[in-house]
């Protein structure tokens, strides 16, 4: 089964266990001033799961395309995107973990396919200072599901990833971790704000066992090990409390937010740990071999972060956002820059959005017919912005390269960034790549000028009014 047929499978199978189909939310966030992006499907879901009655009832499920740009730098492994889809459904106070954790291993195991042998968890230690209890009621379901399905069902205690680094699970099937297992927005339950929900969550791991661990991991390899071993595939997050002054109370329901990753879900299904050769990436890389004349295996970091933020950049444009100089038009812009200076390194020195972006759109009009309906208008608006900023990279590259020697401050990366239109992340990384050393306090500097800059432009537009 490859994606397109996952996600298919997905929202049959949830139809069919009572769940209403709800449309995606756009990338940018209506009505949400907190957050830029849409960030997992339960986001455009927060009021009902604070306790508002969802028109459509108490059982939903979506595929949510999602934006995640914190790990942008780590986009190039095997599994790191920015741009991703997460398959959802949510019970706003209906079933609980009895019906949603089997009915999350029968999507897997039944309708996706995949081997129960490989198939890993881990769930909630419990929280002693805040009262929330182990979930000792998760691992008994699983330990059940394993038995059925004839696979063993030991249990491990392993508090955080150093520790089960250090001390091993012993293959154990289900693993007992703290803070991994408490999801909330912003992932911390310490810097939740008053009013946040959040919950203990039980998450799914799929067996690579061909990959090896990389000792530079820890020194054993566990369920949470990011040596790519195990791949997460999606968590259920019982979300049951909500943030207070000093510590969290029950929300007035319990609910359950289930998240899983497609890209994922459908590369353990096609039993690569490199979700760049499913379905929907593996057409863009195919046409970047084409353009390029080069292969996958020799260009494999940079075709990755193409196709990746070429993905990112496109849905942007479907759903109205504009590059600019800030909030989400920045990341749109970044993402786009990115890609260009990727593009150089492959020999693209022409520009070539016109003709990548109908690769990119034809892996999801079908599903999403949105990205069919605004093609043109979506490849005019990147295909401008890879050429201003054709324009400007030489020039911004040929005056980073006179810092070789003396290395790059905050002020400097100002003025590329002014002059130049190099995003500073851009520049920062492009700094490192060519071993020209960054100030130590460049984010300081580069922030008062900043701020200098707005305070100008404020007073010039006071004195035009
Ligand atoms: N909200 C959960 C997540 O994003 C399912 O991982």
């Amino acid at each position: 089964m490859d994606a397109d047929q996952i996600r298919a499978a997905f929202l049959d199978y949830m139809a069919e266990q009572g769940h209403f189909l709800i449309p995606r939310a756009p990338l940018m966030p209506k009505d949400d001033p907190t957050t830029l992006f849409t960030g997992s499907g339960m986001q455009p879901l927060l009021p009902y799961l604070l306790g508002a009655d969802h028109p459509a009832g108490t059982r939903l499920a979506d595929s949510q395309t999602c934006l995640r740009v914190q790990d942008i730098e780590e986009v190039g492994d095997n599994r790191h995107t920015t741009f991703f889809e997460m398959l959802g459904n949510w019970s706003l106070g209906d079933y609980f973990k009895d019906e949603q954790i089997p009915q999350f291993w029968t999507f897997l195991t039944d309708r996706v396919g995949l081997d129960p042998a490989r198939i890993y968890v881990s769930c909630f230690i419990g929280d002693d200072a805040n009262g929330i209890p182990k979930d000792v009621e998760s691992a008994a379901i699983w330990t059940r599901l394993f038995t059925e399905a004839g696979v063993n069902a030991d249990q491990v205690e392993v508090d955080t990833e150093e520790n089960a680094a250090a001390v091993g699970t012993n293959g154990a099937r289900i693993a007992f971790y703290g803070k991994k297992n408490w999801w909330c927005r912003g992932g911390k339950a310490e810097n939740m704000p008053v009013g946040e929900p959040g919950g203990p969550d039980t998450e799914v791991f799929y067996l690579f066992p061909h990959v090896q661990h990389d000792p530079a991991f820890g020194e054993n390899c566990h369920q949470n090990c990011d040596c790519g071993r195990f791949i997460e595939l999606g968590n259920s997050v019982f979300m049951e409390y909500r943030r207070t002054e000093s510590g969290f109370e029950p929300l007035p329901r319990r609910n359950v937010d289930y998240g899983g990753g497609l890209a994922r879900i459908a590369a353990a299904a096609l039993d690569t740990s490199d979700v760049f050769r499913i379905g929907l990436l593996w057409p863009i890389v195919e046409r970047l071999q084409e353009l390029t004349g080069r292969r996958y295996e020799d260009e494999t970091v940079a075709m990755r972060v193409i196709a990746d933020h070429l993905r990112g950049a496109t849905f942007l444009a479907v759903d109205g956002v504009r590059p600019s100089n800030k909030a989400q038009g920045y990341v749109m812009r970044r993402l786009i820059r990115r890609a260009v200076r990727f593009a150089v390194e492959l020999g693209l020195e022409e520009n070539f959005f016109p003709r990548i972006i109908p690769a990119v759109a034809g892996v999801y009009e079908l599903h999403y017919p949105e990205v069919a309906t605004h093609a043109d208008e979506v490849v005019a608006v990147l295909a401008k912005e890879e050429q201003a900023f054709r324009r400007t990279l030489r020039k911004g590259l040929n005056q980073l390269a006179t810092h070789r020697d003396s290395g790059v401050s905050g002020v400097e990366l100002f003025v590329l960034y002014d002059t130049y239109g190099f995003p500073v992340e851009l520049s920062t990384e492009e700094a490192r790549r060519q071993g020209i050393t960054v100030s130590a306090t460049w984010r300081e500097e580069f922030d008062e000028q900043m701020a200098a800059q707005r305070a100008r432009s404020q007073r010039s537009t006071t004195l035009h009014v």
